[in-house]
């Protein structure tokens, strides 16, 4: 009978797309997936450290996956991940559980890790800079849920220095997937029944800079839409300062991109985007989405916002509500702010009171509230192109708009993986209700 494994990730879609990769990895060692972790032979959790939280769930998990040994002695405990990159020694000393870990850099060495494991040694892989073959890791298949929509990873770090954020220590420097790597990939995908393609880092929009001769990103998303069958291409996350006109123009230009974009701010208070060293102002901020608007008609932007950032005063925190009043992003993400080991900001004074934070959480998302409201009601005009990704029961279908909103359309024939047009007739901020109008191919 063959191995099994069961995954579980933590944290953001790059996280989501290593771990279709290492269950791509597990695969070609003859491993097969479960859902249930009672009956794995390998345990994996991919881990995330971007707030206090999630470090925190992992030893929850950790706790109850220890069990399986009391079953399966021969049974295999691994942490991969963020977690593992920032605080892998500290992790084995609390939880002994764990067999195997390594990072973010070093996914490709598993199979070797899960050999010395197996022979009773634990498998420790914790490196300080990525290794010379990092690159081999594209060599493995992914394996993915979505059969129509796809991640594509393009570039690995992040050389911002953000002082409230652990990724430049988790995921190390920028370092870009080669553009043969990628097309090549995106080939394979298309081949495999693929139709939307969403290229992934940390800083997505600083691709290509590092490479030997460099190339800007916008050419890439050319080079992408040029492959046949790529009917939709996305791109998570970008810097606001890194989103220059030619991305601009290739966004407006090129049809396949989708009209939505995912642009953090984070803060809107010019004291403390200097604090966060976020290498821009609250106008250029302002004035970069005012031109996204007027180039890429009807796009929606969304965006991360850190409430109670060290020193933030009600005035600096008034001016985020400025920005979000002034953009009306269709989705906001709003953390709040969490000191991570080892960045400037844990140290800045004053910190936040808590009850702050979460007061000023709760106004914050009251006006998101509205205005994501109030935005909905577009889709209730005209007509919408979605691609259908699901089944979800009789005559009933989900996709996302090119938007990247969630509709649920009736349907009474197979539109599965179609791309159709709908007519919405019910518009909420988390969904929309459509009937089907064509299916358009
Ligand atoms: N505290 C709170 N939120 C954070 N983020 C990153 N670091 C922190 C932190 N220390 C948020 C940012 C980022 C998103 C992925 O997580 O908004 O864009
Ligand atoms: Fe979490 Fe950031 Fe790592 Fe993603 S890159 S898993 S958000 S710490």
């Amino acid at each position: 009978m063959s191995k099994k494994f069961f995954i579980k990730t933590f944290g953001c879609q790059m996280n989501f797309n290593d771990s279709e990769r290492i269950r791509g990895i597990l695969r070609t060692l003859g491993y097969e997936p479960t859902d249930r972790w009672e009956e794995a032979d390998l345990i994996l959790l991919n881990t995330c450290t971007i707030r206090e939280k999630p470090d925190q769930k992992v030893l929850t998990h950790l706790g109850e996956y220890k069990k399986i040994k009391e079953k399966n002695p021969n049974a295999l405990i691994a942490v991969s991940g963020c977690l593992a990159q920032r605080a892998g020694w500290e992790l084995v000393q609390k939880a002994p559980v764990i067999d195997i870990m390594f990072s973010s850099f070093n996914m490709h060495q598993l199979p070797e890790l899960i050999n010395q494991a197996q022979a009773g040694y634990k498998a420790i892989a914790i490196l300080e800079t990525p290794p010379e073959d990092e690159d081999k890791v594209w060599e493995y298949p992914v394996e993915r849920d979505n059969p129509y929509c796809a991640y594509v990873t393009i570039i690995k770090g992040c050389d911002k220095d953000c002082t409230y954020c652990v990724v430049p220590r988790t995921r190390g420097r920028e370092r870009s997937r080669p553009m043969e790597s990628i097309l090549e990939e995106v080939k394979r995908l298309v081949d495999d029944g693929v139709r939307e393609i969403h290229l992934l880092g940390q800083n997505v929009t600083a691709w290509g800079k590092d490479l030997p001769k460099p190339i800007p990103f916008s050419e890439l998303l050319y080079e992408v839409s040029k492959i046949e069958g790529v009917e939709r291409i996305r791109f998570t996350t970008g810097h606001p300062i890194d989103l220059t006109d030619d991305i601009i123009e290739a966004m407006a230009t090129i049809p396949q991109v989708c009209d939505a974009l995912h642009l953090p701010f984070q803060a809107g208070s010019n004291r403390i985007l200097e604090l966060m060293d976020r290498k821009y102002t609250k106008e250029f901020y302002l004035e970069l989405t005012q031109k996204l608007k007027e180039k890429v008609k009807g796009i929606a932007l969304s965006t991360d916002i850190i409430v109670g950032f060290p020193t933030e005063t009600e005035e600096d925190f008034e001016h985020t509500l400025d920005v979000v009043r002034k953009v009306r992003f269709e989705q906001i993400f709003s953390f709040k702010f969490s000191p991570r080991p080892g960045t400037p900001a844990k140290d800045m004074e004053p910190q936040v009171p808590d009850d702050v934070k979460i007061e000023r959480m709760k106004r914050l998302l009251d006006l998101q509230k509205e205005i994501s409201s109030e935005l909905a009601q577009r889709y209730l005009k005209g007509t919408w192109e979605v691609l259908i990704e699901e089944k979800r029961g009789d005559d009933i279908y989900v996709g996302r708009t090119t938007t990247n909103k969630w509709a649920t359309v009736k349907a009474k024939e197979d539109i599965i993986g179609k791309l159709v047009r709908v007519k919405v007739y019910k518009a909420t901020p988390f969904n929309l209700d459509c009937e089907l109008v064509e299916v358009v191919r």
